[in-house]
């Protein structure tokens, strides 16, 4: 795997030209008072390191005649180590990791100087952390009142995530292998889900089982599972997951897995008991049309928007024939007039993150083209609550409509053919 960091690491020296770039790792996230969440790396430091240590920051510096990426780290503390885990520390970091020098984390403020002083850029993402980000802008005043006298110097601080995050919307097959990985173990539990989801069980047995899947494989939850029966499925981040679940009920499984921090995501739908009501169907036909349409949207060269009008679209006219809507299809769509139904976008970019970077406009004006490597999910869904209230002039919605929540997601990697459906293994 160290070749592969190594190839982003050169990508991103040879897109910094005379800037320097600074990452940094996760902090360590607080549960509740010091007890402390599963360490999860961030992924820019990650997807550049493979390092996956807190307190951690990365420098790339590809002006600097020595050292083009240097690591601090903290340093190896065998008393600390007992409580929180051993650490890789200086002299391995640099040897396993492959940096051109590496320094205990503690040494930054000494060091940093010495690879900004000759940039004519930082490039810094100001993060949630303002003491990090307070540490940079230091450094950056501290040069800025000396660039008179040298001549040199950072005059500009810079994101360096436009460069960053349009390399991570292309996936490479190493990636692509562990995405792969990350949707068959999540459709594993997804079909799992079927047989245990029967009228009288809870919403969290279902969860458990499908989690126990993830874990069994050596991931974990790629975010909080939603398994919402009843009406529960019209609140779309519903993650409670407590109800009895009844005959008659659809429910509205979104799982997905992280293995190797890349993920899957994933929602089916179904009756509990085995059969849809009249309505029921009827709702979900219209959701199926609308993602296999929009997936056959999914192809290279295709505008990202595309797939979310075609199931906007979709959904409209099911909801017109329906009689939930009424009037000109292109004036509802024009006019949003479809959102009490269907309020989220068909989908996002998926990759070690679930809600991936990357942009999906290129300009106020153009989207972005797909192209060989992009993965995204497709997730039209209609939602019809109790409390629905449709817009001016719509029809009022009648009950037997009341508490129907259908959404069908899969995860869809664009090839140079079209695309490939990495979660088609679950039945729809
Ligand atoms: N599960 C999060 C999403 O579908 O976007
Ligand atoms: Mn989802
Ligand atoms: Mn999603």
């Amino acid at each position: 795997m160290q070749h592969l960091y190594a190839q982003r690491r050169n990508a991103l020296l040879e897109k910094l030209n005379s800037g320097t770039a600074i990452f940094r790792s996760a902090p360590m996230a607080v549960m509740h008072n010091d007890v402390e969440y599963a360490f999860r790396q961030d992924s820019d430091f990650f997807y550049l390191t493979g390092f996956n240590e807190p307190n951690a920051v990365a420098v790339f510096a590809p002006h600097h005649e020595e050292h083009q990426f240097v690591l601090f780290v903290e340093p190896k503390d065998l008393e600390k180590e007992i409580w929180t885990g051993y650490r890789t520390g200086v002299e391995a970091a640099k040897e396993k990791y492959g940096a051109d020098e590496a320094f205990s984390i503690e040494e930054l403020d000494e060091k940093l100087p010495e690879y900004l002083q000759n940039a004519d850029r930082i490039y810094y993402r100001l993060g949630r952390d303002e003491g990090f980000n307070n540490c940079v802008i230091q450094h950056w005043r501290k040069l800025l009142a000396t660039y008179a006298k040298r001549g040199t110097g950072p005059v500009a601080l810079e994101d360096p995530s436009p460069i960053l995050h349009s390399m991570r919307l292309v996936k490479t097959p190493e990636e692509l292998d562990l995405m792969r990985k990350a949707a068959k173990i999540a459709v594993e539990a997804h079909n799992l889900a079927v047989e245990v989801a029967k009228p009288g069980r809870y919403e969290y047995e279902v969860q458990a089982e499908m989690e126990r899947v993830f874990a069994l494989h050596g991931g974990s939850p790629a975010y909080p599972s939603i398994v919402a029966s009843g009406g529960n499925a019209c609140i779309l981040h519903y993650v409670e997951n407590r109800r009895q679940m009844k005959d008659g009920d659809l429910l509205l499984i979104d799982a997905g897995c992280s293995y190797g921090y890349y993920n899957s995501d994933i929602t089916r739908t179904f009756p509990v008991g085995g059969e849809f009501t009249p309505e029921q169907q009827a709702i979900y036909d219209i959701v199926l049309e609308a993602q296999k349409q929009a997936i056959a949207c999914v192809l290279p060269g295709t505008p990202y928007n595309e797939y979310h009008d075609v199931a906007v679209r979709v959904i409209v006219e099911g909801l017109l024939d329906l009689g939930l809507l009424s009037g000109d299809l292109d004036e509802i769509i024009e006019e949003e007039k479809y959102k009490p139904f269907y309020m989220h976008k068909t989908g996002h970019w998926l990759g070690l993150d679930v809600h991936d970077v990357g942009t999906y406009k290129q300009d106020e004006e153009s989207w972005q083209i797909l192209q060989p490597g992009n993965v995204l999910t497709v997730e039209p869904g209609i939602y019809i609550s109790p409390y629905v209230k449709p817009v001016e002039g719509q029809p009022e919605v009648d009950a037997k409509w009341h508490g129907i929540g259908v959404r069908i997601e899969d995860d869809v990697l664009v090839t140079e053919e079209g695309c490939e459906v990495l979660t088609e293994g679950v039945p729809k």
